[in-house]
């Protein structure tokens, strides 16, 4: 069951830790990407929404330079750091989410002085549900209303993503704190990674009758190592053979020629790209002719373009998929990096406990462990809920 992020629950845990009460809590949910992966960093589309478990962040600001965080991850009790002597030796573990955010506004410029901080999160962990952009837009919006800077959604989706990249130390796009911070409830954000402009797609799935189940493999994903980081280097070694700025600007109708230029990896690479970008161009045309019924042979072609071409799914991903298929769903996909963390499947409302129990048995079947499953629909973005 979803467990609902409660701000006097996160506001009476930061009085107890901390003794006086925080000047504010904000919120950042996690996401769930429904078309177009790996295109972020090709400065490509996608189109991910808000899920309706969020990261939760108390802030108050102090009168020095220390900062104080306690989390309700682990036991390991409050954190305490002089902001002053901040490196990269001292951001660690889950403290280099909050601490990366506000390493990267004071290497901009803006003032931020000691603070006590306190961290509640309901977005699984290592489930490709940005678990980490969640947390990271949570604090990002937090010290951009306390410091007064007054950042646009689109600056702090960069201040994220760069606390990602050279403090996390993972080599990650742009698409999940932008689905963090641009989406509303009931819309999916679709997002032109190049310029970063976006547009709310509505996706009203009750509507039509329908639902969308992530069933969390609980394979977990490590994105600062291996995988993604080499997925990258493949993109980035095509768009150059191919003598463009990014594989954005290879058309479909440029890959006959692209076969010939590229080792047959890195091709399939490119044209999971390729295939992906039109992708989701195609739901968003779809979903605005159609309605989400008619998307989910684009989901499932998403899946395979994935499995087959960019090698990023696993049989535990597979699995999920091909059962939910064979069981009603009309369409569905892995979601979010990949090599494990979760998949998505759009199905009837009516199906719903036919599918959850079909996956259910497949993976007790094949002796995986059992997986998480649970509904989704489009949530709000960040925002300051007490
Ligand atoms: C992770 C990254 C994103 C994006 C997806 C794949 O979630 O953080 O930037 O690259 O993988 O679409």
């Amino acid at each position: 069951m979803t467990e609902s992020l409660s701000a006097a629950s996160i506001s009476a845990a930061f009085e107890s830790a901390f003794g006086h009460a925080p000047d504010g809590v904000w919120s950042a949910p996690g996401r769930v990407n429904l078309i177009g992966e790996h295109t972020d960093y090709n400065e490509g589309f996608v189109l991910p929404f808000a899920i309706d478990r969020a990261a939760g962040v108390a802030v108050r600001l102090r009168t020095d330079s220390t900062a104080r965080l306690l989390s309700s991850y682990g036991n390991q009790g409050v954190v305490t750091v002089d902001l002053d002597t901040l490196s990269h030796d001292t951001m660690t573990g889950w403290t280099a989410y909050p601490l990366g955010v506000v390493w990267v506004l004071r290497q901009m410029g803006v003032k931020i002085g000691g603070f006590d901080l306190y961290l509640h999160s309901t977005v699984p962990t290592g489930a490709g549900l940005s678990s980490s952009a969640a947390i990271e837009c949570a604090v990002a919006s937090a010290f951009n209303e306390l410091s007064g800077a007054a950042l646009s959604a689109n600056e702090l989706v960069l201040v994220g993503q760069r606390a990602e990249n050279e403090v996390v130390g993972a080599p990650t796009g742009i698409l999940d704190q932008s689905a963090s911070l641009l989406a509303t409830d009931g819309h999916a954000v679709f997002l032109d990674c190049r310029t970063q402009e976006s547009t709310l797609v509505p996706l009203d799935l009750a509507a039509s009758g329908l639902l969308i189940l992530v069933v969390d493999t609980k394979v977990s994903h490590a994105h600062a190592t291996g995988g993604y980081a080499a997925r990258r280097a493949s993109c980035e070694l095509g768009a150059e053979v191919l003598g463009v700025a990014a594989l954005r600007d290879v058309a479909a109708a440029d890959l006959a020629e692209a076969a010939g230029l590229l080792d047959a990896e890195t091709y399939r690479r490119v044209r999971h790209i390729v295939t992906e970008d039109q992708r989701v161009l195609d739901t968003v045309a779809v979903l605005g002719s159609e309605g989400p019924a008619a998307i989910g042979e684009l989901l499932t072609a998403s899946h395979a373009s994935m499995r087959d071409d960019f090698e990023i799914s696993c049989p535990e991903l597979d699995l999920a998929v091909d059962t939910a298929l064979a069981n009603g769903a009309l369409g569905a996909r892995m979601t979010g990096g990949g090599f494990g963390g979760s998949a998505i499947a759009l199905i009837p409302a009516a199906a719903e406990t036919a599918v959850r129990d079909a996956v259910m048995a497949a993976f007790a079947g094949s002796g995986f462990s059992a997986p998480d499953i649970f509904a989704v629909s489009p949530a709000p973005g960040a925002r300051r809920i007490a």
